[in-house]
């Protein structure tokens, strides 16, 4: 069987059982625009160090635009031999035009061609997706605009806590994607570096240029060791990082729209849109994004982990064992998008029930912390001061009075204490910087919009 890359090595050709195994066209084929764009610059580089004819590298250039046009029409008919992308560009590339095709694959290998493709596939995806993620920020910063002097329940150990603005408690789960697009944005910095020209893996006797294909596809700069070069997927495990602790975060957004939606908890309203029916329960309307904002968590850290897997223990440079990192990479960038883009829309068209937020908010318990700091501007220990509101709670609860009653008969606390424990009070107490009262949340609301301006900015520079 010819067409075979090593045809000229090997007697016959392989396997069924090796081609069905080994082949990885069916998945790498989507990074043709890639792969393509990294052999126009190599054949480029060459025709400039004079390994190519100027009409060689037309030629070749030609066939390109051709191969590529064929694979975004879909008119490209792929051969058995097609082991992978790379061999399906240059066969066809060396079938439109057979002379200059045989010298597409000068000085290059497929372990620096596919390192290569896979950087630029990681590069565009990452910064896509920092779009997705600031858009969805957005999203929140509108509604944290919109709520107004609105709270709700702060929690701690799903136990309520003390109430707190819904905009601070929104804007908290903005405050974590920003740490996302940073990582996005620090990920694609160190992914910057072209591996092509580290040739199988120690470079080529050949005069070839790798600053400049470096140049060409949009790298500061190229490897500075052809062994490394070939061997390095770090951006590939750190992506896979990075959108498993988003993954993560959008998770736990899920789980809280999931118990805000709850008849129980009732703090949203979901849009038909975006929730989902029973096919037994008529009654039934169901947050199937949060849950699978929730679900998908799970398959992107199962991503990460099966690849730290593969990657340890492999001896330098390229194994075959590398291949394995397509299908997972390709497989979180597309959950965690279609996730975003689904949570995203979810959270745009909800609508929060404020009413029953402040009714749960307004239960005098949650005061007790202001209870106690109310004690302490009048010169109490803070120690003390616990104690005292602690035995006033102990006291309402064992059925002794409203506790509002208790603070107002307390000789250290009295009438104007027992304002604390009127609607909406007790939110409005935490003015500190970066605290829950509405006043607080002023200068945060035009913080985190400067931040989410600036990733806007950082992302489409
Ligand atoms: N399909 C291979 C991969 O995805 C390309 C590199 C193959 N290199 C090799 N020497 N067999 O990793």
């Amino acid at each position: 069987m010819a067409g075979e890359l090593w045809e000229g090595r090997f007697a016959g050709g392989p396997s069924e059982a090796l081609q069905a195994l080994n082949d990885s066209f069916p998945f790498d084929r989507r990074m043709f625009r890639e792969d393509i764009a990294g052999s126009r610059a190599h054949v480029t580089m060459l025709a400039d160090v004079e390994l190519l004819t100027a009409p060689e590298r037309d030629a070749i250039l030609g066939a390109l635009d051709a191969v590529e046009a064929e694979m975004a029409s879909g008119a490209f008919e792929a051969v058995a031999s097609d082991e992978d992308i790379h061999t399906a560009v240059e066969r066809r590339v060396t079938e439109l035009v057979p002379e200059a095709g045989g010298k597409i694959h000068t000085a290059r290998s497929r372990n620096d061609q596919v390192a290569l493709d896979v950087r630029m596939w990681t590069r565009a995806e990452l910064s896509d997706l920092a779009g997705l993620v600031v858009t969805f920020q957005e999203t929140l910063l509108t509604h944290a605009n919109q709520v107004g002097d609105a709270y709700l329940p702060g929690y701690t150990h799903l136990q309520q806590a003390q109430s707190v603005s819904l905009a601070h408690h929104l804007l908290a789960h903005g405050w974590a994607l920003a740490r996302d697009v940073d990582r996005m944005l620090d990920c694609l910095d160190r992914l910057d570096v072209s591996p092509l020209g580290a040739g199988a893996l120690s470079g080529s006797s050949l005069p070839i240029d790798p600053a400049q294909t470096a140049t060409a596809l949009g790298f500061s700069k190229p490897f500075d060791n052809s062994l490394d070069a070939v061997s390095d997927r770090d951006y590939v495990a750190e992506t896979l990082f990075i959108t498993s602790l988003l993954g993560v975060h959008l998770s736990r957004i899920g789980e809280e729209l999931i118990l805000w939606a709850s008849t129980e908890f009732g703090f949203v309203t979901l849009d038909d849109a975006f929730s989902t029916g029973s096919s037994m329960m008529p009654q039934k309307k169901n947050p199937d994004i949060a849950e699978l904002a929730r679900g998908k968590a799970g398959r992107l850290i199962g991503n990460l982990t099966g690849f730290l897997t593969t990657l340890k223990g492999l001896p330098l440079t390229y194994n075959k064992d590398m291949q394995e990192d397509k299908e997972p990479l390709f497989d979180s960038c597309d959950t965690i998008r279609l996730t975003l883009l689904a949570l995203d829309g979810m959270v745009s068209t909800i609508s929060f029930n404020t009413e029953t937020m402040a009714a749960q908010a307004d239960n005098p318990y949650s005061a007790a912390t202001d209870l106690a700091e109310y004690l302490v501007r009048s010169g109490m220990p803070f120690r003390s001061a616990h104690a005292v509101v602690g035995e006033l709670v102990r006291n309402a609860l064992a059925g002794e009075g409203a506790l509002v009653d208790l603070v107002e008969a307390h000789p250290d606390l009295g009438p104007d204490a027992a304002v604390l424990l009127s609607p909406g009070a007790s939110v409005a107490q935490r003015t500190s910087p970066g605290g829950g009262a509405p006043s607080a949340v002023v200068s945060q609301l035009a913080a985190f919009a400067d931040r989410v301006a600036q990733d806007r900015a950082r992302i489409e520079a």
